[in-house]
């Protein structure tokens, strides 16, 4: 039975034709066509949303495709559950972590899992334990395997997570962005059990954001845009493709469209400056300034201390141990109110629930903060202009007047959340995400728009967890580790590599 069928069957592990999926008739996944081949790394790239969880869960049984099929050793799988899958050999290591932090971490690598023989009605503990060791071992992590889970880092946990995973023995492995929360050396350690993995036949699915992760392990690379997969990058290619080659397919143009170019500062004026943001770690601390004119980035894992920053600006946290200056005065913000009297403008990153009131209407809206206990038939008149100008300004597209927010594509509603301010004259634009879960063509126009302000003398302060948005709208970048300011980068330094390290407090 020698045949070319069986050929086939031997080389790929996986394959899936047609699969598609729909949420709530919104189409997530569309005509997925892929084959995995054993022993390899396959990269899955794509921008945020673009559907690659959404296949994975496919792939290890937590959601079911609408249509298409799916062949694991060349036979044909329908999963019930996820522990179907995970018991022909498909484990998933997801971002979020799922550990149980009053377990140990051999208790939680082994929990619902019976690899360990029972003896006598328990499981055999000693065994547990060992074998716990020698998997963490393999991953260049030797750590006392009866410590709670709780007690360990973020970055701890996620190698127990992956650990978690090995003690399946899965012959698909997946990552979903489980190297996240890993530093340089971590990552390197993880790399070299992949490696080892794939001499033993294992297939592995890559998910990361960062391009050098990919480019150093993976040998395929399937680039996902919408839902639909948009290019591939076979083995021979690998080694030549560039970096901006895979960013322009996962956005759909190259990175230089999307990105307005940059200025260099010409001015020394200080119009906003800040002492006292640090994280007691640093020797020197890192004088914090904005000049008029800059976009500043605020890079960071969530909540190392830069959305606070924003917040401490905008008078709605406070910390003492901080002086701040404007345009050289002293500072200390009181309450959004003063905040805004001062000349700042936030737009936070929960835009449903704090950047716009969802079902009132855009005019209602963009005349929110500034508007004038007046009911004369001047100021309405005045009103609708400014309405007009701003809307103009922005490219809001909205179909009739006196339409309800809510109502409005995710980047048209993220445009009212700046729009507001745009009457109100500001001089520090305050923006958590600015373009979180918005299409590129609405992207770019905010980033057009970001750019324009600044050449207005407006000061920028940008917090963004998208390291190539912060990479392409910063003219200089503040990095946030542990509560303080931890690294400033600008010219050379601005890069990927760079700027990961300072995230990981490196
Ligand atoms: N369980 C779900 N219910 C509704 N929508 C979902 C669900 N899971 C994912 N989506 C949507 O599917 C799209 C793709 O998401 P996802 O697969 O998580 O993307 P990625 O992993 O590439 O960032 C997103 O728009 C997301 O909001
Ligand atoms: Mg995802």
């Amino acid at each position: 039975m020698a045949d070319t069928a069986e050929i086939s069957t031997e080389e790929y592990i996986l394959s899936l034709d047609g699969i598609s999926k729909s949420f709530g008739g919104i189409q997530v996944l569309s005509d997925t066509t892929l084959q995995l081949q054993r022993g390899k790394v396959m990269a899955l790239v794509g921008e945020n949303g673009a559907g690659k969880s959404t296949l994975i869960n496919i792939v290890s049984g937590l959601f079911k495709p609408d249509g298409g099929s799916m062949l694991l050793n060349g036979e044909q799988v329908h999963w019930a559950s996820p522990a179907q899958a995970i018991k022909k050999g498909i484990a998933v290591v997801h971002q979020e972590l799922t550990l149980f932090p009053n377990l140990t971490i051999a208790e939680n690598m082994f929990a619902g899992n019976s690899a360990v023989h029972l003896t006598f009605g328990r499981i055999n503990r000693e065994l547990m334990h060992k074998r716990s060791a020698e998997i963490l071992n393999m991953l260049g992590f030797s750590i006392d395997t009866t410590i709670y889970v709780g007690e360990l880092s973020l970055a701890e946990q996620q190698l127990v997570e992956i650990a978690k995973a090995l003690v399946w023995e899965p012959k698909i492995l997946v990552l979903d962005e489980a190297t996240s929360a890993l530093d340089t050396n971590q990552v390197k350690l993880l790399f070299n059990a992949v490696n080892r993995l794939k001499e033993t036949g294992v297939t592995i699915i890559f998910v990361s954001h960062r391009m050098y992760e990919i480019f150093e392990i993976a040998d395929q690379a399937l680039i996902l845009k919408d839902g639909k997969i948009v290019a591939q990058v076979g083995e021979d290619q690998m080694k030549t493709v560039t970096e901006d080659y895979l960013v322009s397919c996962m956005l759909g143009r190259s990175v230089s469209a999307i990105f307005p170019g940059k200025r260099s500062l010409e001015t020394k004026n200080v119009l906003l400056s800040l002492e006292g943001m640090t994280n007691g770690k640093a020797k020197e601390e890192i004088p914090f300034i904005v000049h008029p004119g800059e976009i500043v980035g605020l890079a960071g894992l969530r909540g190392h201390g830069q959305e606070e920053l924003l917040r401490i600006l905008f008078g709605i946290s406070e910390r003492k141990d901080c002086k701040i200056t404007i345009e050289g005065g002293a500072y200390q913000p009181k309450n959004p109110i003063h905040a805004i009297k001062s000349g700042f403008g936030y737009v936070p990153a929960d835009r449903k629930t704090q950047g716009v009131a969802q079902d009132l209407p855009i005019e209602v809206n963009l005349t929110s903060v500034n508007k004038k206990k007046n009911f004369s038939r001047i100021r309405f008149a005045k009103e609708r202009d400014m309405i007009q100008e701003i809307r103009d300004t922005l490219r809001i597209r909205q179909g009739r007047w006196y339409q309800p927010v809510r109502s409005l594509s995710g980047g048209n509603q993220q445009k009212v959340a700046l729009g507001k301010w745009l009457k109100t004259n500001f001089k520090i634009l305050l923006m958590d995400e600015p373009t979180r879960g918005i299409d590129v063509a609405t992207k770019h126009e905010i980033y057009e728009f970001l750019r324009s302000l600044a050449e207005q003398g407006v000061g920028i302060l940008a917090v963004s967890t998208d390291s190539l948005e912060l990479l392409g709208i910063s003219d200089r970048i503040y990095v946030f580790y542990d509560g303080g300011i931890h690294a400033m980068l600008e010219g050379d330094n601005l890069n990927e590599v760079k700027l990961t390290k300072a995230i990981m407090g490196v």
